[in-house]
Protein backbone atom coordinates (compact mmCIF):
# COMPACT_ATOMS: atom_id res chain seq x y z
CA UNK A 1 0.00 0.00 0.00
CA UNK A 2 1.71 3.17 -0.96
CA UNK A 3 0.57 6.39 1.20
CA UNK A 4 0.37 9.94 -0.87
CA UNK A 5 0.21 13.63 0.36
CA UNK A 6 -2.37 15.24 -1.89
CA UNK A 7 -2.78 19.19 -1.63
CA UNK A 8 -6.93 19.68 -2.38
CA UNK A 9 -9.09 16.74 -3.00
CA UNK A 10 -7.57 14.44 -5.49
CA UNK A 11 -8.57 14.17 -9.18
CA UNK A 12 -9.61 10.72 -9.18
CA UNK A 13 -12.23 10.37 -7.40
CA UNK A 14 -13.04 6.65 -7.95
CA UNK A 15 -12.86 4.06 -4.96
CA UNK A 16 -13.53 4.77 -1.55
CA UNK A 17 -13.42 8.43 0.17
CA UNK A 18 -13.75 8.40 3.72
CA UNK A 19 -14.67 11.87 5.47
CA UNK A 20 -14.44 12.08 9.20
CA UNK A 21 -16.42 14.97 11.24
CA UNK A 22 -16.80 15.69 15.07
CA UNK A 23 -19.94 15.85 16.81
CA UNK A 24 -20.24 19.44 17.50
CA UNK A 25 -18.55 20.47 13.82
CA UNK A 26 -19.16 24.10 12.96
CA UNK A 27 -16.81 24.11 9.81
CA UNK A 28 -18.26 24.15 6.47
CA UNK A 29 -19.69 20.39 5.93
CA UNK A 30 -18.26 17.85 2.78
CA UNK A 31 -21.99 17.36 1.02
CA UNK A 32 -22.31 13.75 1.81
CA UNK A 33 -21.89 14.87 5.62
CA UNK A 34 -24.45 17.36 5.58
CA UNK A 35 -27.24 15.12 4.12
CA UNK A 36 -26.02 12.32 6.82
CA UNK A 37 -26.75 14.58 9.43
CA UNK A 38 -29.92 16.02 8.09
CA UNK A 39 -31.28 12.56 7.47
CA UNK A 40 -30.54 11.81 11.37
CA UNK A 41 -28.46 8.35 10.44
CA UNK A 42 -25.48 9.61 11.27
CA UNK A 43 -24.73 11.96 14.39
CA UNK A 44 -21.14 12.06 14.32
CA UNK A 45 -20.32 10.10 17.80
CA UNK A 46 -16.90 8.78 18.41
CA UNK A 47 -16.68 4.97 17.05
CA UNK A 48 -19.40 5.72 14.31
CA UNK A 49 -19.62 5.21 10.68
CA UNK A 50 -21.35 5.37 7.54
CA UNK A 51 -21.11 3.97 4.50
CA UNK A 52 -22.99 6.47 1.78
CA UNK A 53 -23.44 6.85 -2.08
CA UNK A 54 -23.31 10.17 -3.51
CA UNK A 55 -23.46 10.81 -7.09
CA UNK A 56 -21.60 7.69 -8.02
CA UNK A 57 -19.24 8.03 -5.43
CA UNK A 58 -18.73 5.79 -2.12
CA UNK A 59 -17.73 8.06 0.86
CA UNK A 60 -17.35 6.54 4.40
CA UNK A 61 -18.55 8.85 7.53
CA UNK A 62 -16.54 8.67 10.37
CA UNK A 63 -17.43 10.01 13.52
CA UNK A 64 -15.35 11.35 15.56
CA UNK A 65 -17.05 12.22 19.07
CA UNK A 66 -16.67 15.87 20.83
CA UNK A 67 -14.06 17.93 19.81
CA UNK A 68 -12.48 18.72 23.33
CA UNK A 69 -12.14 14.90 23.32
CA UNK A 70 -9.96 14.68 20.23
CA UNK A 71 -6.69 13.27 20.58
CA UNK A 72 -3.94 11.44 17.75
CA UNK A 73 -5.52 8.09 18.76
CA UNK A 74 -8.85 9.34 16.92
CA UNK A 75 -6.99 9.87 13.67
CA UNK A 76 -4.93 6.18 13.97
CA UNK A 77 -8.70 4.44 14.26
CA UNK A 78 -10.63 6.59 11.58
CA UNK A 79 -7.59 5.44 8.85
CA UNK A 80 -7.92 1.80 10.33
CA UNK A 81 -11.51 2.02 10.05
CA UNK A 82 -11.63 3.54 6.50
CA UNK A 83 -8.92 0.61 5.49
CA UNK A 84 -10.97 -2.34 7.00
CA UNK A 85 -14.01 -0.89 5.69
CA UNK A 86 -11.86 -0.79 1.71
CA UNK A 87 -11.32 -4.23 2.09
CA UNK A 88 -14.81 -5.45 2.81
CA UNK A 89 -15.72 -3.64 -0.48
CA UNK A 90 -12.42 -4.67 -2.21
CA UNK A 91 -11.68 -1.46 -3.51
CA UNK A 92 -7.99 -0.72 -3.90
CA UNK A 93 -8.34 3.13 -4.09
CA UNK A 94 -8.99 5.09 -0.69
CA UNK A 95 -8.68 8.69 0.00
CA UNK A 96 -9.17 10.59 3.38
CA UNK A 97 -9.89 13.97 3.89
CA UNK A 98 -7.75 15.39 6.43
CA UNK A 99 -9.58 18.92 6.99
CA UNK A 100 -12.50 17.01 8.89
CA UNK A 101 -9.62 16.94 12.02
CA UNK A 102 -10.56 20.44 12.31
CA UNK A 103 -6.74 21.51 12.78
CA UNK A 104 -6.63 21.05 16.07
CA UNK A 105 -3.37 19.68 15.78
CA UNK A 106 -1.05 20.92 13.13
CA UNK A 107 -1.54 19.39 9.30
CA UNK A 108 1.89 17.49 10.35
CA UNK A 109 1.03 15.71 12.82
CA UNK A 110 -2.45 14.62 11.44
CA UNK A 111 -0.92 13.07 8.49
CA UNK A 112 1.67 11.42 10.76
CA UNK A 113 -1.07 9.65 12.46
CA UNK A 114 -2.78 8.89 9.82
CA UNK A 115 -0.15 7.04 8.26
CA UNK A 116 0.49 5.11 11.68
CA UNK A 117 -3.18 3.97 12.06
CA UNK A 118 -3.17 3.15 8.28
CA UNK A 119 -0.12 0.56 8.69
CA UNK A 120 -0.37 -0.52 12.21
CA UNK A 121 -3.67 -1.52 11.09
CA UNK A 122 -3.05 -3.73 7.74
CA UNK A 123 -0.24 -5.53 9.34
CA UNK A 124 -0.48 -9.50 8.72
CA UNK A 125 1.93 -12.04 10.08
CA UNK A 126 0.82 -14.79 7.56
CA UNK A 127 4.51 -16.55 7.00
CA UNK A 128 3.52 -20.26 7.93
CA UNK A 129 0.00 -20.40 5.98
CA UNK A 130 0.26 -22.44 3.03
CA UNK A 131 -2.27 -20.50 1.42
CA UNK A 132 -1.26 -16.55 2.11
CA UNK A 133 -3.99 -14.15 3.01
CA UNK A 134 -2.78 -10.96 2.04
CA UNK A 135 -1.85 -10.83 -1.17
CA UNK A 136 -5.34 -11.76 -2.58
CA UNK A 137 -6.54 -8.57 -1.99
CA UNK A 138 -4.42 -5.22 -1.24
CA UNK A 139 -4.40 -1.92 -1.16
CA UNK A 140 -3.06 -0.05 -3.55
CA UNK A 141 -3.20 3.68 -2.32
CA UNK A 142 -4.02 5.59 -0.17
CA UNK A 143 -4.28 9.38 -0.21
CA UNK A 144 -4.38 11.85 2.29
CA UNK A 145 -6.01 15.82 1.29
CA UNK A 146 -5.92 18.69 2.79
CA UNK A 147 -6.26 22.42 1.99
CA UNK A 148 -3.45 22.78 3.82
CA UNK A 149 -0.02 21.75 3.14
CA UNK A 150 3.81 22.44 4.83
CA UNK A 151 6.99 21.10 4.25
CA UNK A 152 6.68 19.02 7.83
CA UNK A 153 3.92 17.08 5.91
CA UNK A 154 5.97 15.03 4.06
CA UNK A 155 8.75 14.54 6.46
CA UNK A 156 6.33 13.81 9.17
CA UNK A 157 4.85 11.08 6.79
CA UNK A 158 8.27 9.59 6.34
CA UNK A 159 8.99 9.04 9.44
CA UNK A 160 5.61 7.53 10.27
CA UNK A 161 6.85 5.07 7.76
CA UNK A 162 10.11 4.14 9.68
CA UNK A 163 8.35 3.78 12.63
CA UNK A 164 5.68 1.70 11.63
CA UNK A 165 8.28 -0.21 9.49
CA UNK A 166 10.28 -0.97 12.69
CA UNK A 167 6.65 -2.09 14.48
CA UNK A 168 6.48 -4.61 11.50
CA UNK A 169 9.95 -5.83 11.94
CA UNK A 170 9.41 -6.20 15.75
CA UNK A 171 6.24 -8.02 15.59
CA UNK A 172 7.70 -10.24 12.68
CA UNK A 173 10.41 -11.17 15.46
CA UNK A 174 7.92 -11.84 18.31
CA UNK A 175 5.17 -13.97 16.12
CA UNK A 176 8.00 -16.17 15.13
CA UNK A 177 7.25 -19.34 16.79
CA UNK A 178 9.52 -20.60 19.73
CA UNK A 179 10.48 -23.71 17.42
CA UNK A 180 12.69 -21.20 15.18
CA UNK A 181 13.08 -18.14 17.64
CA UNK A 182 15.82 -19.09 19.99
CA UNK A 183 18.44 -17.22 21.47
CA UNK A 184 21.03 -17.63 18.68
CA UNK A 185 18.36 -16.87 15.85
CA UNK A 186 17.21 -13.79 17.82
CA UNK A 187 20.85 -12.59 17.48
CA UNK A 188 22.07 -13.23 13.97
CA UNK A 189 18.61 -11.44 13.52
CA UNK A 190 19.40 -8.48 14.74
CA UNK A 191 22.85 -9.01 13.17
CA UNK A 192 21.36 -8.87 9.49
CA UNK A 193 19.36 -5.84 10.58
CA UNK A 194 22.14 -3.89 12.36
CA UNK A 195 24.23 -4.07 9.35
CA UNK A 196 21.43 -3.05 7.17
CA UNK A 197 20.15 0.08 9.50
CA UNK A 198 23.79 1.37 10.35
CA UNK A 199 23.82 0.15 13.78
CA UNK A 200 27.15 -1.29 15.88
CA UNK A 201 25.66 -4.73 17.30
CA UNK A 202 27.46 -6.86 19.32
CA UNK A 203 26.11 -10.58 20.48
CA UNK A 204 27.90 -11.91 23.29
CA UNK A 205 27.72 -16.15 23.84
CA UNK A 206 27.83 -18.29 26.93
CA UNK A 207 31.57 -17.93 26.64
CA UNK A 208 31.48 -14.30 27.40
CA UNK A 209 28.77 -14.06 29.25
CA UNK A 210 30.28 -16.82 31.76
CA UNK A 211 33.46 -14.67 31.95
CA UNK A 212 31.37 -11.41 32.88
CA UNK A 213 30.01 -13.73 35.60
CA UNK A 214 26.40 -12.85 34.79
CA UNK A 215 24.53 -15.33 37.44
CA UNK A 216 21.25 -14.17 36.40
CA UNK A 217 21.37 -14.66 32.54
CA UNK A 218 22.90 -18.36 33.24
CA UNK A 219 20.93 -19.73 36.13
CA UNK A 220 18.04 -19.16 33.48
CA UNK A 221 19.48 -20.58 30.73
CA UNK A 222 20.62 -23.42 32.26
CA UNK A 223 18.08 -25.73 31.34
CA UNK A 224 17.64 -25.02 27.54
CA UNK A 225 19.39 -26.59 24.81
CA UNK A 226 20.63 -23.31 23.51
CA UNK A 227 23.12 -21.01 24.31
CA UNK A 228 22.37 -17.63 25.51
CA UNK A 229 22.92 -14.11 23.75
CA UNK A 230 23.50 -11.35 25.19
CA UNK A 231 22.85 -8.38 22.18
CA UNK A 232 24.44 -4.69 22.46
CA UNK A 233 22.92 -2.50 20.20
CA UNK A 234 24.08 1.46 19.62
CA UNK A 235 23.64 3.86 16.98
CA UNK A 236 26.27 5.67 15.42
CA UNK A 237 26.13 9.85 16.49
CA UNK A 238 28.81 12.23 15.97
CA UNK A 239 30.98 12.66 18.50
CA UNK A 240 29.29 16.02 20.13
CA UNK A 241 26.25 13.73 20.88
CA UNK A 242 28.58 10.66 22.12
CA UNK A 243 28.78 11.01 25.67
CA UNK A 244 25.36 10.49 28.27
CA UNK A 245 23.84 7.99 26.18
CA UNK A 246 20.05 6.60 26.56
CA UNK A 247 20.08 3.10 27.54
CA UNK A 248 17.40 0.65 26.74
CA UNK A 249 16.96 -3.18 28.30
CA UNK A 250 14.57 -5.34 27.01
CA UNK A 251 13.13 -8.91 28.77
CA UNK A 252 14.35 -11.66 25.99
CA UNK A 253 13.01 -14.69 27.04
CA UNK A 254 12.30 -16.63 23.77
CA UNK A 255 10.14 -19.32 25.90
CA UNK A 256 9.53 -19.30 29.48
CA UNK A 257 8.14 -22.60 30.42
CA UNK A 258 8.31 -21.10 34.00
CA UNK A 259 11.63 -23.99 34.44
CA UNK A 260 11.45 -26.52 37.19
CA UNK A 261 7.88 -24.22 38.83
CA UNK A 262 6.37 -25.12 35.62
CA UNK A 263 3.63 -23.15 34.27
CA UNK A 264 0.08 -24.63 34.07
CA UNK A 265 -0.10 -25.92 29.81
CA UNK A 266 -3.29 -23.99 28.72
CA UNK A 267 -2.30 -20.88 27.01
CA UNK A 268 1.77 -21.68 27.76
CA UNK A 269 1.94 -21.09 24.03
CA UNK A 270 1.61 -17.83 24.74
CA UNK A 271 5.00 -17.64 26.80
CA UNK A 272 6.68 -17.04 23.05
CA UNK A 273 5.69 -13.54 24.00
CA UNK A 274 7.98 -13.21 26.32
CA UNK A 275 10.68 -11.75 24.14
CA UNK A 276 8.39 -8.66 23.51
CA UNK A 277 10.14 -6.33 25.90
CA UNK A 278 13.89 -7.10 23.70
CA UNK A 279 11.53 -7.10 20.31
CA UNK A 280 10.47 -3.23 21.29
CA UNK A 281 14.03 -2.14 22.29
CA UNK A 282 15.33 -3.82 18.65
CA UNK A 283 12.94 -2.05 16.93
CA UNK A 284 12.96 1.29 18.49
CA UNK A 285 16.77 1.12 17.66
CA UNK A 286 15.93 0.02 14.02
CA UNK A 287 13.49 3.50 14.15
CA UNK A 288 15.62 5.85 15.96
CA UNK A 289 18.75 4.95 13.39
CA UNK A 290 16.89 5.49 9.92
CA UNK A 291 15.30 8.60 12.07
CA UNK A 292 19.41 9.74 12.50
CA UNK A 293 18.44 11.42 15.46
CA UNK A 294 21.13 12.77 17.47
CA UNK A 295 21.62 11.65 20.41
CA UNK A 296 23.41 8.44 21.68
CA UNK A 297 21.31 4.83 22.28
CA UNK A 298 22.23 1.94 23.31
CA UNK A 299 19.86 -1.01 23.70
CA UNK A 300 20.76 -4.00 25.82
CA UNK A 301 18.71 -7.21 25.52
CA UNK A 302 19.37 -10.50 27.62
CA UNK A 303 18.17 -13.52 25.75
CA UNK A 304 17.33 -16.98 27.13
CA UNK A 305 15.16 -19.80 27.13
CA UNK A 306 13.89 -20.68 30.52
CA UNK A 307 13.11 -24.75 30.21
CA UNK A 308 13.22 -27.62 32.82
CA UNK A 309 16.07 -29.62 32.36
CA UNK A 310 17.94 -32.11 34.34
CA UNK A 311 20.48 -29.30 34.47
CA UNK A 312 17.67 -26.28 34.97
CA UNK A 313 18.39 -24.21 37.73
CA UNK A 314 16.28 -25.47 41.33
CA UNK A 315 13.95 -23.39 43.44
CA UNK A 316 16.66 -22.52 46.52
CA UNK A 317 19.64 -21.31 43.99
CA UNK A 318 21.37 -18.51 44.68
CA UNK A 319 22.34 -16.90 41.82
CA UNK A 320 25.28 -14.22 41.73
CA UNK A 321 24.90 -11.34 39.54
CA UNK A 322 27.70 -9.13 37.19
CA UNK A 323 27.57 -6.59 39.93
CA UNK A 324 28.37 -8.86 42.97
CA UNK A 325 24.61 -9.03 44.23
CA UNK A 326 23.28 -12.52 45.42
CA UNK A 327 19.76 -13.48 44.86
CA UNK A 328 17.90 -16.68 46.55
CA UNK A 329 15.62 -18.42 42.98
CA UNK A 330 12.48 -19.13 45.18
CA UNK A 331 10.44 -19.43 42.01
CA UNK A 332 12.25 -20.37 38.78
CA UNK A 333 9.23 -18.76 36.74
CA UNK A 334 10.34 -15.24 37.91
CA UNK A 335 13.36 -15.41 35.75
CA UNK A 336 12.40 -12.36 33.54
CA UNK A 337 14.33 -10.43 36.59
CA UNK A 338 16.88 -12.54 36.83
CA UNK A 339 18.40 -11.71 33.14
CA UNK A 340 17.19 -7.90 33.26
CA UNK A 341 19.31 -7.54 36.93
CA UNK A 342 22.52 -8.36 35.23
CA UNK A 343 21.15 -6.45 32.18
CA UNK A 344 20.67 -3.59 33.88
CA UNK A 345 23.91 -4.08 36.24
CA UNK A 346 26.44 -3.94 32.90
CA UNK A 347 24.32 -0.86 31.96
CA UNK A 348 26.62 1.14 34.13
CA UNK A 349 29.57 0.97 32.26
CA UNK A 350 27.83 3.24 29.44
CA UNK A 351 27.22 5.51 32.15
CA UNK A 352 23.37 6.55 31.06
CA UNK A 353 21.51 9.64 31.60
CA UNK A 354 18.71 7.97 31.32
CA UNK A 355 18.16 4.24 31.64
CA UNK A 356 14.63 2.28 30.91
CA UNK A 357 13.46 -1.09 30.69
CA UNK A 358 10.88 -2.88 29.52
CA UNK A 359 9.93 -6.67 30.09
CA UNK A 360 6.81 -9.05 30.07
CA UNK A 361 7.32 -9.17 33.49
CA UNK A 362 3.98 -9.75 36.12
CA UNK A 363 0.83 -11.45 35.27
CA UNK A 364 -0.23 -9.52 38.13
CA UNK A 365 0.22 -6.55 36.11
CA UNK A 366 -1.86 -7.62 33.13
CA UNK A 367 -4.34 -8.53 36.29
CA UNK A 368 -3.90 -4.63 37.13
CA UNK A 369 -4.27 -3.05 34.20
CA UNK A 370 -5.93 -5.18 32.12
CA UNK A 371 -4.67 -4.52 28.33
CA UNK A 372 -5.77 -0.79 28.78
CA UNK A 373 -2.41 0.42 29.74
CA UNK A 374 1.18 -0.63 31.29
CA UNK A 375 2.52 -0.74 34.50
CA UNK A 376 5.72 2.05 34.73
CA UNK A 377 7.75 2.17 38.22
CA UNK A 378 10.71 5.33 38.16
CA UNK A 379 13.40 6.73 40.57
CA UNK A 380 12.21 9.96 38.75
CA UNK A 381 9.21 11.87 38.82
CA UNK A 382 10.30 14.12 35.75
CA UNK A 383 11.00 11.00 33.72
CA UNK A 384 7.58 9.48 34.80
CA UNK A 385 5.70 12.20 33.41
CA UNK A 386 7.59 12.52 30.38
CA UNK A 387 6.67 8.77 30.09
CA UNK A 388 3.22 9.30 30.53
CA UNK A 389 2.96 11.88 28.55
CA UNK A 390 4.39 10.05 25.72
CA UNK A 391 1.91 7.19 25.88
CA UNK A 392 -0.93 9.09 26.00
CA UNK A 393 0.56 10.84 22.65
CA UNK A 394 0.90 7.12 21.31
CA UNK A 395 -1.87 6.16 22.21
CA UNK A 396 -0.10 3.65 24.30
CA UNK A 397 -1.01 4.53 27.78
CA UNK A 398 1.83 4.15 30.97
CA UNK A 399 0.20 4.42 34.49
CA UNK A 400 2.93 4.90 37.46
CA UNK A 401 2.95 2.54 40.37
CA UNK A 402 5.12 3.44 43.57
CA UNK A 403 8.14 2.23 44.39
CA UNK A 404 8.28 3.12 48.39
CA UNK A 405 11.36 1.24 50.28
CA UNK A 406 8.77 -0.54 52.61
CA UNK A 407 8.16 -2.63 50.15
CA UNK A 408 11.89 -4.10 50.20
CA UNK A 409 10.84 -5.87 53.00
CA UNK A 410 8.67 -8.48 50.91
CA UNK A 411 11.83 -9.38 49.01
CA UNK A 412 14.53 -9.55 51.50
CA UNK A 413 15.98 -13.05 51.65
CA UNK A 414 16.99 -15.26 53.62
CA UNK A 415 20.46 -16.49 52.96
CA UNK A 416 20.59 -14.26 49.81
CA UNK A 417 20.55 -10.15 49.61
CA UNK A 418 17.15 -10.58 47.95
CA UNK A 419 14.77 -13.20 46.51
CA UNK A 420 13.20 -13.35 43.59
CA UNK A 421 9.54 -13.59 44.41
CA UNK A 422 7.41 -11.24 47.33
CA UNK A 423 6.75 -12.68 50.61
CA UNK A 424 3.12 -11.76 50.07
CA UNK A 425 1.56 -9.36 47.82
CA UNK A 426 1.90 -6.40 45.53
CA UNK A 427 3.70 -8.95 42.54
CA UNK A 428 4.52 -6.12 40.45
CA UNK A 429 5.77 -3.49 42.64
CA UNK A 430 8.07 -5.98 44.30
CA UNK A 431 9.54 -7.02 40.83
CA UNK A 432 9.76 -3.48 40.24
CA UNK A 433 11.80 -2.89 43.79
CA UNK A 434 13.68 -6.00 42.45
CA UNK A 435 14.85 -4.54 39.92
CA UNK A 436 16.04 -1.44 41.77
CA UNK A 437 18.25 -2.51 43.22
CA UNK A 438 20.33 -3.15 40.01
CA UNK A 439 19.59 0.82 38.85
CA UNK A 440 20.51 2.98 41.61
CA UNK A 441 23.87 3.86 39.46
CA UNK A 442 21.11 5.96 37.41
CA UNK A 443 19.62 8.71 39.07
CA UNK A 444 16.77 8.59 36.53
CA UNK A 445 15.76 5.36 35.74
CA UNK A 446 12.35 3.72 34.36
CA UNK A 447 10.71 0.30 34.53
CA UNK A 448 7.91 -0.30 32.14
CA UNK A 449 5.87 -3.74 32.55
CA UNK A 450 4.21 -4.88 29.21
CA UNK A 451 2.54 -8.44 30.64
CA UNK A 452 -1.06 -7.51 29.49
CA UNK A 453 -0.24 -5.10 26.54
CA UNK A 454 2.57 -7.10 24.09
CA UNK A 455 0.33 -9.16 22.65
CA UNK A 456 -3.49 -9.72 21.53
CA UNK A 457 -4.81 -13.03 22.03
CA UNK A 458 -8.73 -13.97 21.30
CA UNK A 459 -9.62 -10.97 19.37
CA UNK A 460 -7.66 -8.15 17.08
CA UNK A 461 -7.58 -4.70 18.24
CA UNK A 462 -7.75 -1.49 14.97
CA UNK A 463 -4.46 -1.09 14.69
CA UNK A 464 -3.02 -4.77 15.58
CA UNK A 465 -3.90 -8.05 14.62
CA UNK A 466 -4.15 -11.40 17.12
CA UNK A 467 -0.54 -11.41 18.42
CA UNK A 468 2.54 -9.26 19.20
CA UNK A 469 0.98 -5.39 19.48
CA UNK A 470 4.75 -4.03 18.96
CA UNK A 471 4.31 -1.79 22.53
CA UNK A 472 6.77 0.13 23.46
CA UNK A 473 8.98 1.17 20.14
CA UNK A 474 6.89 4.42 19.72
CA UNK A 475 7.44 4.88 23.40
CA UNK A 476 11.55 5.10 22.98
CA UNK A 477 11.55 6.50 19.66
CA UNK A 478 9.23 9.78 20.96
CA UNK A 479 12.06 9.51 24.23
CA UNK A 480 15.16 10.01 22.02
CA UNK A 481 13.59 12.60 19.74
CA UNK A 482 13.18 14.34 22.98
CA UNK A 483 16.78 14.30 23.67
CA UNK A 484 17.84 14.29 19.84
CA UNK A 485 19.81 17.78 19.61
N1 LIG B 1 6.57 -13.97 31.60
C1 LIG B 1 5.92 -14.11 32.86
C2 LIG B 1 4.91 -13.00 33.12
C3 LIG B 1 3.64 -13.06 32.31
C4 LIG B 1 2.63 -13.92 32.66
C5 LIG B 1 3.46 -12.18 31.28
C6 LIG B 1 1.47 -13.93 31.93
C7 LIG B 1 2.29 -12.17 30.57
C8 LIG B 1 1.29 -13.04 30.90
C9 LIG B 1 6.93 -14.05 33.99
O1 LIG B 1 8.16 -14.61 33.71
C10 LIG B 1 6.35 -14.84 35.11
O2 LIG B 1 6.18 -16.02 34.96
N2 LIG B 1 6.05 -14.17 36.21
C11 LIG B 1 5.46 -14.79 37.33
C12 LIG B 1 6.17 -14.28 38.58
C13 LIG B 1 5.81 -14.99 39.83
C14 LIG B 1 6.34 -16.40 39.80
C15 LIG B 1 6.37 -14.22 40.99
C16 LIG B 1 3.99 -14.43 37.37
O3 LIG B 1 3.65 -13.28 37.05
O4 LIG B 1 3.19 -15.31 37.66
MN1 LIG C 1 8.22 -16.69 34.05
ZN1 LIG D 1 8.74 -14.61 31.78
Amino acid sequence: MKIIFSKGRPKKTRGLSGIVSFEDAKDALPAPVKKALLSKKFLAKDGESLLVSLSGQTFLLIGLGKREKFTLQKVRLAAARLLSQAKTLQEKNVALNLDGFGRVFPVSEVAGAAVEGARLSQYRFDKYKSKKTSGVFALEVLTLHSGDNAPSVSKRMAEAQIVTDAIYFMRDLANEPPNVMNPPYLAAEVKKMAAKNNLDCKALGLAEITRLKMGGVLGVNRGSAHEPRFIILQNRVPKSAAKDPIVFVGKGITFDTGGISIKPAGDMDKMKFDMCGAAAVIGAMKAIANLKLNVKVIGITPVCENMPDGNAQRPGDIVTFYNGKTAEVLNTDAEGRLVLADALAYAKNFKPKVLIDIATLTGACSATFGDLCAGLMSTDPALTQRLKDIGDKTGERLWELPLWDEYFNLIKATYGDIQNISKKYAGTITAGMFLKEFASHTASWAHLDIAGTAWNEGSAKPLSPIGATGIGVRWFVELAKHYSR
